[in-house]
């Protein structure tokens, strides 16, 4: 064709690195999976799914009701579920907060919250910060809209918010900070450090932000995906509890992790602000996310059996996190080195700094030839334009496989980083 029929956005659009990964498993079955972020096929669950869809199914009008559209902004009584329970669990002050179940949207996925949030508030070149390393695919939906994103390093405690003054600073110095439209920040267990925000620098984080305020239009985007993956650590409250007037933090959850990926569904607690722009998008976009899958979900909660199953995945997950750390200090060489998570799906591992662990570099040859896969943390870090990306990080995921098969590819995942070293 002459001409270029693609859209400017459709252009800045690349797959998703790690699609490549994940057919590389399907080609090859004997290929053990620390890559994927899949969760547990056989925590799946299966006879809870079908009494849920009998209950609803068998009782006609109720299950008409179900097979019909629902409405933009989701179900009424699950959006009340939602907030119940990040008042009672996470400690939510509704009443303080000006909080309603009118500001919780259901959408498919905590992912289309992600985008629709960003795509109400970035044009191309207004700033986005992110932790450093991050979440891939939101900087899929980042590098789509064409925002110019900044990295602000992760450590122990998470975002550290002396880098996040610095990087602040230094958009004031380059006449940016009123571009900046959004801090995102993966609050619990974060995809890939497996790391939380300290209760501390939540607080920090929500100061700082208000404090720029006067000068930049800035949004908190909390990303609470793996909140109630909890294995053994105090259950910290979201920053969107210390947004004290509802007006600066959006806070993005889902089912996906604790109950079902398959039925894709996950909500957004959004500020007065973002509530109108989010829900005419998303009109735009499904005009509403599958309403069976949220009745289902509805029914789960109400009955009391989605918090038996997400105790009995915690209990699993917990059990595979505690043997995939047993198998790393048994067959990780020395100069590696990672900091046990207490929840979620991943471990990071840190290499010595000589070592690539790049798609095209050894030691990912090697770890195929040895059978087993993981993510180069190079994925993680956003291109900016004058910095070298680390290229010694590795993200793991302990989620899909089953016990056997994670110690088994740490074990040969461990041998192939010893062969690489030495
Ligand atoms: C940090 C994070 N946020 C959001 C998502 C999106 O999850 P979903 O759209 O399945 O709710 C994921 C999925 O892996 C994730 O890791």
């Amino acid at each position: 064709m002459k001409f270029n029929p693609l859209s400017e956005k459709a252009r800045r659009t690349e797959p998703p690195p790690i699609s490549w990964l994940m057919s590389a498993r399907l080609a090859n079955p004997d290929l053990i999976s620390l890559a994927a972020g899949f969760v547990d096929q056989d925590s799946l669950p299966t006879v809870d799914a079908f009494a849920l869809c009998r209950t609803i199914l068998e009782d006609i009008p109720r299950g008409q009701a179900a097979l019909q559209y629902g409405t933009t902004i989701g179900l009424p009584t699950l959006r009340e579920s939602i907030l119940d329970r990040l008042t009672g669990e996470a400690g939510l002050a509704p009443d303080r907060q000006g909080l309603t179940p009118g500001h919780v949207v259901v959408t498919t996925g905590s992912q289309s919250l992600l985008y629709l949030v960003t795509g109400v508030l970035v044009d191309p070149g207004d700033v986005v910060i992110i932790g450093d390393p991050s979440y891939f695919v939101y900087m899929g939906i980042l590098a789509s809209v064409g925002a110019d994103v900044r990295g602000v390093p992760v450590d122990e405690n998470g975002m550290r918010i002396d880098a996040l003054e610095g990087v602040i600073d230094q958009l004031r110095e380059e006449g940016k900070l009123d571009r900046l439209k959004l801090i995102y920040v993966v609050s619990y267990f974060q995809n890939p450090s497996g790391l939380s925000l300290s209760l501390e620098r939540r607080q920090a984080l929500v100061r700082l932000a208000r404090e720029v305020r006067d000068e930049s239009p800035v949004f908190v985007l909390e990303d609470g995906a793996y909140r109630e993956l909890n294995y053994s650590g105090p259950a910290i409250s979201p920053i969107k509890a210390f947004d004290r007037d509802n007006d600066l933090v959006a806070y993005a959850g889902t089912f996906c992790k604790s109950f079902s990926a398959g039925l894709k569904t996950g909500y957004g607690l959004l500020p007065d602000l973002l509530l109108e722009p989010v829900l005419n998008e998303k009109g735009n976009l499904d005009f509403g996310s599958p309403n069976f899958n949220q009745c289902i979900l509805d029914e789960a909660i109400r009955s009391g059996l989605y918090d038996r199953h997400v105790e009995k995945v915690r209990q699993s997950y917990q059990s595979k996190l505690g043997l995939a750390c047993d198998a790393l200090d048994e067959h990780m060489p020395d100069g590696v080195q990672w900091v046990e998570p207490q929840g979620g799906l991943y471990i990071w591992l840190m290499l010595p700094p000589a070592v690539n662990t790049g798609a095209k570099g050894e030691l990912f040859r090697r770890a195929t030839d040895h059978g087993v896969l993981y993510v180069p943390g190079e994925y993680c870090f956003y291109p900016e334009p004058d910095r070298e990306k680390p290229k010694n990080c590795i993200r793991l995921s302990y989620g899909s496989e089953s016990p056997d098969n994670v110690r088994e590819g740490i074990r040969r995942l461990g041998q192939a980083i010893t062969e690489t070293l030495s």
